[in-house]
């Protein structure tokens, strides 16, 4: 855990001015909003997510999760927790919500920077997620080759992704990406 907090200016948009909201680590505090926020994005079908068996009893690591507020009010999260794929470690990334009156407002792509920055500062290797090429591309995450890894149930492989944070271990990271590490 880190008591680390860093601010993050929103876009303006068309509704709204320019703000400037707080990221902070994510205690265990904080998670019941977390969990009301992933609930109101996800509903209850995010229980039966492929991404989900690799997070159930595998504890999330505060020391990368990030939330945004914003007013007092928390507006976004980011969880990591870890996972093995091959004999490579990496942390799997996700959920990560915006709440619906806050986004393209670039608490998304604010969050996951952060999180990300605080995982390489830590020695952390890799990422990988389940998620929109398009979205997670300007975040610097690229398409897993096809066949390299395989997740405990049903993923469209087009929407695996990873980003190296040290060169050379998306490679080394092949077979079934199993929970913990
Ligand atoms: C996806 C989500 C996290 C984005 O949060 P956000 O704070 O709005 O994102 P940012 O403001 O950082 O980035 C917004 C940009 O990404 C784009 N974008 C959003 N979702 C996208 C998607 N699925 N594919 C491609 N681009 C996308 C927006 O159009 C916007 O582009 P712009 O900057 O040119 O306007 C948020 O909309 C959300 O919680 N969605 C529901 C849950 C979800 O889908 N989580 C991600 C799992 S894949």
């Amino acid at each position: 855990m880190t008591d680390s907090s860093e601010t993050l200016t929103l876009r303006e948009t068309a509704g709204a001015a320019a703000q400037t909201a707080v990221i902070l680590a994510e205690t265990p505090a904080h998670a019941e909003a977390v969990e009301a926020l992933n609930a109101r994005t996800f509903g209850p079908g995010r229980f039966t997510r492929t991404a989900y068996r690799l997070r159930r009893n595998n504890p999330p690591v505060y020391a990368y999760n990030r939330i945004c507020m914003l007013d007092e009010q928390l507006v976004g999260a980011v969880c990591f927790s870890r996972v093995v794929i091959g004999a490579q470690r990496a942390l799997l990334l996700g959920p990560l919500a915006v709440h619906p009156d806050y986004k393209h407002r670039g608490i998304g792509h604010g969050l996951m920077r952060i999180g990300i920055d605080a995982a390489r500062a830590s020695g952390e290797e890799l990422v990988v997620l389940v998620g929109d090429a398009p979205y997670y591309a300007r975040s610097g995450f690229v398409p897993v080759p096809r066949g390299q890894m395989r997740m405990p149930g049903p993923v469209d492989p087009d929407r695996l992704l990873a980003r190296e944070l040290v060169p050379g271990t998306l490679e080394k990271a092949a077979g079934l990406i199993r929970p913990g590490g």
